[in-house]
């Protein structure tokens, strides 16, 4: 019987890459990947630890997998990425769980071997070995989209926020050969895609031979056919003036950044070990929108991390209120296995006051948000068609503006028929908090 696989992805754009990856390296070995779960006999999910609820998601549906299936059907259930290197043997010891092989995230190359050993002999097969060179750069991944490429710069984090799990799901930092980056995406290009988005978990941080992430977003920008280049994500701490000058210079580089900011209170920064003040912060989007006046800025917002006070959190407000972002990830603080908040500060801010607080800063953000979407009214913008419909509607399209925020639009009637990976140019004609509607002017 010909293994049927299905993998499913949680958490970050790393995911979706590392997805994409892990497709490639077991079609070269004959299995065949299938479009749904209820197709495969063998299932993977890969996943995300960052916070308690991404934990929870997994294991929910590890069971609903398990139980859905009959009982003399064959069916494995593969854990990839960051739960399977943050819980290790312990997800294969739990007998209610019944998972059979796990592979942490620089272990994908090993997975035909795990499976293997899984499906023929029953062992329940693990690799969660973390890598200091892993980059996969000899892994072209198998992209599905035709639009938008991601592709992972440099893997791994040594920056040890105190909150974060991922130093010790994903391991050391280490940065992929830049000539071997600018050759993917010279084929890419040569494949179609116009639009690439470069990943890394501090992308800021990446050094290969002398060349720092500035070099590396020049030598992309003069790659010709590139239209768009976007990146996610930088660290506040170490964002080079040089590269907010490169980014206004070149218009293949989309004037967008998610600058994660992660509290507003210099306090509670330190605590975090994020090693910038609430000041510098400010500071750095003074600088970027010097540059680039128009820029879209988003952050991520943890509310919450213990100790944190009713009077700190209005620091929070109070940056949000002064940057006005346009968009804004914000949690509730989770406390995670292995990270040195768990080890060292209890959890002590009450459910409550992590709800009151993430209610209050939605509610700003979300004003702000919609406020900056409703000034763009009237203006001309160029996007990139992304689907020939939309989640809701058949008659409308889904496009993509240079700002990374949705557009909708009606779709045309022929002669002007579109298609997906088309730049078109549009005016923004209505907003909501999520998106932009706009009327088609010109190809
Ligand atoms: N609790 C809540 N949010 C977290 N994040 C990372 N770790 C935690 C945690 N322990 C958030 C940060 C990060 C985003 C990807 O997830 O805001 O930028
Ligand atoms: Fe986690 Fe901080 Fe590294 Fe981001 S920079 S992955 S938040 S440790």
């Amino acid at each position: 019987m010909k293994k049927k696989i299905f993998i499913e992805t949680y958490g970050c754009q790393m995911n979706v890459y590392d997805s994409e990856l892990v497709k490639t390296i077991l079609a070269e070995k004959e299995y065949l990947l299938v479009p749904e779960e209820s197709m495969a006999n063998i299932v993977m999910l890969n996943t995300c630890t960052v916070r308690e609820n991404a934990d929870r998601k997994v294991l929910n549906r590890v069971h609903q997998i398990k139980n859905s299936r009959h009982q003399k059907e064959t069916i494995l259930v593969g854990i990839l990425g960051c739960m399977a290197t943050n819980f290790k043997t312990k997800l294969l010891e739990d007998p209610k769980l019944k998972i059979d092989f796990i592979a942490g995230p620089d272990s994908y190359k090993q997975l035909p071997q795990l499976i293997e050993n899984a499906w023929e002999h029953g062992d329940k097969s693990f690799d969660v070995t973390l890598s200091e060179f892993e980059t996969y750069s000899d892994i072209t991944p198998t992209r599905k989209d035709g639009i938008n490429a991601w592709l992972a710069i440099m893997r791994g984090c040594n920056n040890f926020c105190t909150f974060c799990v991922v130093p010790y799901t994903r391991g050391r930092e280490r940065s992929r050969d830049p000539y071997n980056i600018v050759q993917e995406i010279t084929h890419l290009v040569s494949e179609g895609f116009s639009q690439v988005t470069l990943l890394g978990q501090n992308v800021n941080s990446y050094q290969y031979d002398g060349i720092d992430f500035t070099d590396l977003m020049r030598m992309i920008s003069d790659i010709d056919g590139v239209k768009r280049i976007r990146y996610t994500s930088p660290h506040p701490k170490d964002f080079p003036e040089k590269l907010l000058q490169l980014m206004s210079e070149k218009p293949a580089i989309c004037k967008q950044l998610h600058m994660p900011l992660q509290a507003g209170n210099s306090r509670v920064l330190d605590k975090m070990n994020r090693t910038y003040t609430k000041e510098e912060f400010l500071a750095l989007i003074d600088l970027t929108r010097h540059y680039m006046p128009t820029a879209n800025i988003s952050t991520d917002i943890i509310v919450g991390f213990p100790t944190e006070t009713d009077q700190e959190f209005e620091d929070t407000i109070d940056v949000v209120k002064k940057v006005e972002f346009d968009s804004a990830f914000i949690f509730k603080y989770s406390e995670r296995p292995n990270t040195r908040a768990a080890k060292k500060f209890p959890d002590d801010v009450s459910e409550e006051v992590k709800t009151k607080r993430i209610m209050r800063l939605n509610d700003i953000q979300n004003e702000i948000s919609l406020r900056k979407k409703t000034a763009q009214i009237g203006q001309i913008q160029t996007v990139l068609v992304e689907a020939l419909r939309t989640k809701r509607s058949t008659d409308d399209i889904q496009t993509r503006n240079d700002a990374n925020q949705i557009v909708i639009l009606p779709k045309l009637d022929p002669p002007f028929g579109v298609n997906i990976g088309d730049y078109i140019n549009v005016k923004i004609t209505g907003a909501t908090r999520n998106s932009l509607k706009a009327m088609f002017i010109s190809v």
